[in-house]
Formats: C-alpha cells, sequence, structure tokens
C-alpha cells in the first residue's frame, strides 16, 4: 500500500492506495487561510502538521490492515508558498502563499530589471510566485529575511517532519521563479536577483525518486515496519496530472479546485511567458508542461454559496432546472487577482448587468460562467504558446457538477472528458509518486489514465450564443483593468 497526501490550500487530504491502485481509504482535515490585510494570504505550517497527523489518525482507524502495510509515502502540494526557516529549521513567520498578492511592485521591478530572465524560468515573475516574496520581505521584514537559512515550499516542510530533509522537486521548485527549468537545476541569476543564493534552497529531486525515509520513530507512532521511502512529490497541479495520467505530450485536462488550470504535458520545455503561460518541469524526469493558472475556480462557487448562505449542490440543481440559455449577466471572477491571462494583482470581481429581475439562480449561472470563460482566456493563451487542444480531462472538486462540465464544453467548445474518480485528486497522484520510488517501476506501467465516466460534447446552438458573450466579458475586463489601480 501507498500514502498520497496532499497539503492543499482548503485542507489537508490524504489517500491509501493499494497495489491495484484502489484507493482503501481517504480523508479531509479542513485548514483555514488567514488574511490580516488588503492582498495577504498566510497559513501556519504548524497547521499543515497538525491536519497530516490528524489526517492519518483518521486512515489508521478507517483502514488499519492496510494502514499497516504502508510501504512508501508520496506528497503534493499548493504550489508557490513560501515557507522561511531559521535556526534549528523552524518557521520565522506564516507562510504565505500562492494567492498572495502583495508583491505586486516587486514582481514588476523583476519583470523590468531581468527582462530575460523569464524564458529560462518558464513564467513572467507574477506576486504569486516565491521569488517576489523573497524581495518584498527583504524589504518590509528585513530581519525575517535576514534570518532565512532556507526557504522551503509547503509541502517540504511536511517532508522535513516526515524525514528531516531539506529537499524538493521539480515540478514544485518550477513555481518559484528560481529553477532554471530546461536544465533542471537553481538559477544562481534568479537567486541572486532576491538576494539568495544555492545555500538558501533545499536539494533538487525528481519527483518519483526517493527523497529520504520514514523518521524511524515516526515510522514506529505509525505502526509501520521497515524503511518507509518518501518521494519526492510534485506540485499539486503536477501530481494530479500524474494521478490523471497525463504524462505524454499533448495530453490536457482542466483542474477545477480552488483554483483553476489548464494543462498540457509536453516532451520538451517549450516557454512562453510573453502568452502569461507557465512552462514548468513536470514530476517525471524528461517531461515538462505547459499551463494557464488562474487564481479563482471553484473557489468562486464557495464564495457565492456562502454569501447566499446556501448549499453549493443545491444551489446548482436550482440553477440547472432553469438553465436556458447564456446569462445576459456577466461575472468577472478575479476575486483575488488574476494571474493567468492577465497578471493583474489588483483586478477584482465583479457582477454586471444586474436588474430588478435578477435572481439567486442567475448570479450563480453568471459565477459558472465567469469561471468558463477565464478557461477560454486560458485556451487562447495556451494556443499564443503553440498549444492546440482538441479535448480536455476535467478534474478537480468542480468537477463533480455535470452541469458546469457542459457549460465548459460550450464555452470552450471542446469536449470534456471526465473521470472516474477525478476528484481524487492530487493526493492520488503523489501515492503513485511514492510507488515509483518505492519500486522503481516504469512511470507508463503506473501512470495510467482512470476509466471514463463520460464525454462530454459542446452543443453547437450554445456554443454559438457563447462566443459573443466571451467577447463581452474580455471588453468588460479590458475597460474596468483601468479602475481596479
Ligand atoms: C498553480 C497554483 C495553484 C496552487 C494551489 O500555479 O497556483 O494550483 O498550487 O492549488
Amino acid at each position: 500500500h501507498y500514502l498520497g497526501i496532499d497539503i492543499g490550500t482548503s485542507a489537508v487530504k490524504a489517500i491509501v492506495v493499494d497495489e491495484r491502485q484502489l484507493a482503501i481509504a481517504e480523508t479531509e482535515i479542513p485548514l483555514a487561510i488567514s488574511r490580516l490585510s488588503d492582498f495577504w494570504s498566510e497559513q501556519d505550517p504548524e497547521g499543515w502538521w497538525q491536519a497530516v497527523q490528524a489526517a492519518i489518525s483518521h486512515l489508521r482507524s478507517r483502514a488499519p490492515g492496510a494502514f499497516a502495510d504502508i510501504k512508501g509515502v508520496g506528497l503534493s502540494g499548493q504550489m508557490h508558498g513560501a515557507v522561511l526557516l531559521g535556526e534549528n529549521d523552524r518557521p520565522l513567520r506564516p507562510a504565505i502563499l500562492w494567492n498572495d498578492g502583495r508583491s505586486f511592485r516587486e514582481a514588476e521591478e523583476l519583470e523590468r530589471k531581468y527582462p530575460d530572465l523569464s524564458r529560462a524560468l518558464g513564467v513572467l515573475p507574477m506576486p504569486g510566485l516565491t521569488a517576489p516574496k523573497l524581495l518584498w520581505l527583504q524589504r518590509h521584514e528585513p530581519e525575517t529575511f535576514r534570518a532565512a537559512r532556507k526557504v522551503l515550499l509547503p509541502k517540504d516542510y511536511i517532508r522535513l517532519k516526515l524525514t528531516g530533509r531539506l529537499a524538493t522537486d521539480m515540478s514544485d521548485a518550477a513555481g518559484t521563479w528560481w529553477l532554471d527549468e530546461a536544465a533542471r537545476s537553481w538559477s544562481d541569476e534568479a537567486l541572486a536577483a532576491t538576494g539568495l543564493d544555492r545555500s538558501h534552497m533545499p536539494a533538487l529531486l525528481e519527483g518519483s525518486n526517493p527523497s529520504g525515509s520514514l523518521r524511524p520513530e515516526l515510522a514506529k507512532e505509525w505502526g509501520l515496519r521497515g524503511e518507509i521511502v518518501v518521494a519526492g512529490g510534485a506540485g499539486d497541479v503536477a501530481a494530479g496530472a500524474v494521478g490523471l495520467g497525463a504524462i505524454e505530450d499533448g495530453a490536457a485536462f482542466i483542474s477545477l479546485g480552488t483554483s483553476g488550470q489548464l494543462f498540457v504535458t509536453t516532451r520538451a520545455f517549450s516557454p512562453a511567458p510573453e502568452a502569461l503561460v507557465h512552462s514548468f518541469c513536470h514530476a517525471l524526469p524528461d517531461r515538462w508542461f505547459q499551463m494557464a493558472a488562474m487564481l479563482n475556480g471553484a473557489s468562486c462557487l464557495a464564495w457565492a454559496a456562502g454569501l447566499l448562505k446556501a448549499d453549493i449542490a443545491d444551489l446548482l440543481r436550482r440553477t440547472e432546472d432553469v438553465y436556458r440559455k447564456p446569462s445576459s449577466l456577466l461575472f468577472l471572477p478575479y476575486l483575488a487577482g488574476e494571474r493567468t491571462p492577465h497578471n493583474d494583482a489588483y483586478a477584482r470581481g465583479v457582477f454586471f448587468g444586474l436588474s430588478p429581475e435578477t435572481q439567486r439562480t442567475d448570479l450563480v449561472q453568471a459565477v459558472l460562467e465567469g469561471v468558463a470563460f477565464s478557461f477560454a482566456d486560458a485556451k487562447t493563451c495556451l494556443e499564443h504558446a503553440g498549444t492546440q487542444l482538441s479535448y480536455a480531462g476535467l478534474i478537480g472538486g468542480g468537477s463533480r457538477s455535470v452541469f458546469w462540465a457542459r457549460i465548459l464544453a460550450n464555452v470552450l467548445n471542446i469536449p470534456l472528458v471526465r473521470y472516474e474518480g477525478s476528484d481524487k485528486g492530487p493526493a492520488f497522484g503523489a501515492a503513485r509518486l511514492a510507488r515509483l520510488a518505492a519500486t522503481g517501476e516504469a512511470p507508463e506501467a503506473v501512470c495510467s489514465a482512470p476509466a471514463v465516466l463520460e464525454t462530454i460534447e459542446p452543443e453547437s446552438h450554445l456554443a454559438e450564443l457563447y462566443s459573443p458573450q466571451i467577447e463581452s466579458f474580455r471588453r468588460l475586463y479590458r475597460a474596468l483593468r483601468p479602475e481596479f489601480r
């Protein structure tokens, strides 16, 4: 058996998978975000570790036999977060997360000063990435910056707890703006641009390679025998790809979780920072991917449901019952600012076109469509980066709604494939990486695609009606862009 642990933003998720790759037990421990100020988004690394320990005790009581047989552990996690460690490897402050926009000035400065670096680093220096945050700390919390001995990504803090090792994997390192993506090694130039050097960085390894073993005292506490390997693991998006078997050239999917991504695996490094595309190392050797990364995904629906004091499933059902055609109400989903396609930390959510007749279900439909329109922008960005999509898989919590999937298929005008168990997400991919690290099997033998549940084809009359709406959506953002500042 293998254990996959995903340090998500809204929850730590953990799964035990058997030799046939069936999920034997799963659990989820919720996490809160702290937003102390405009643009800020932080979590306490100790909170992740407590949630991991709670997840382990759930899994042990749910499936004691399977848990006792665990041979390897894989980690996945929210990307881009900055965990600063001081003496004795203790966190110096809360982690600054991927959806924290405070370093927008530093990001602009890096872009201006180092216009030629972004191609090698796979992405423009956007405020959610790790490097601009370190420049922000240097200016605003100089004592913390000076005390920092290592900078870790979220899941790698948990690796430190599990193994005592300071290491990261290529796919997570890829999102820092410090990794030379083609060479798969740290970029001295990018590190120097933020006042750091290699001594601040953890060791780099491939996601499917062992990073160390579970500390003996933990193994004993968890009731495990023998040496338990902890794999390099992956950033959550690449881990999702491994779980979905998206490891060959052209394999494409949409991940609709808290955030949203449009992801395509590539067998060569194909940078297109000018298109606001992220071109990053995959979690397996000799593979890369191109990704449009949006900060606002299913989180928009959760936000709307919270405000409307309603249950998400119930809202979706009521909205689907009255759905006939595209709504005339537009929603800009940029609640947390946006990366692809705008690189705009100031952008905010907007409802446009409210009338005395507007109902709750109209608001919900506009939210579902607004997120879908942002995926249409993502598809256009990938096209500018040289990638044409003829289909895409659909994973993440948002993929549970067939209604939302139908809207997405009509807006993107491509078929979307829903898979069995596709809401298991990155933790399942992490368990696969654990297996690869423990057994040395070939990735192709383990990373197969799950069974197809259904393919949602676009309906031509609706796709046609959506196309002018997408244009209005784009015009609305362009018109408002100066107002957000
Ligand atoms: C990807 C991204 C998010 C985070 C949180 O670029 O920012 O996917 O990893 O899930």
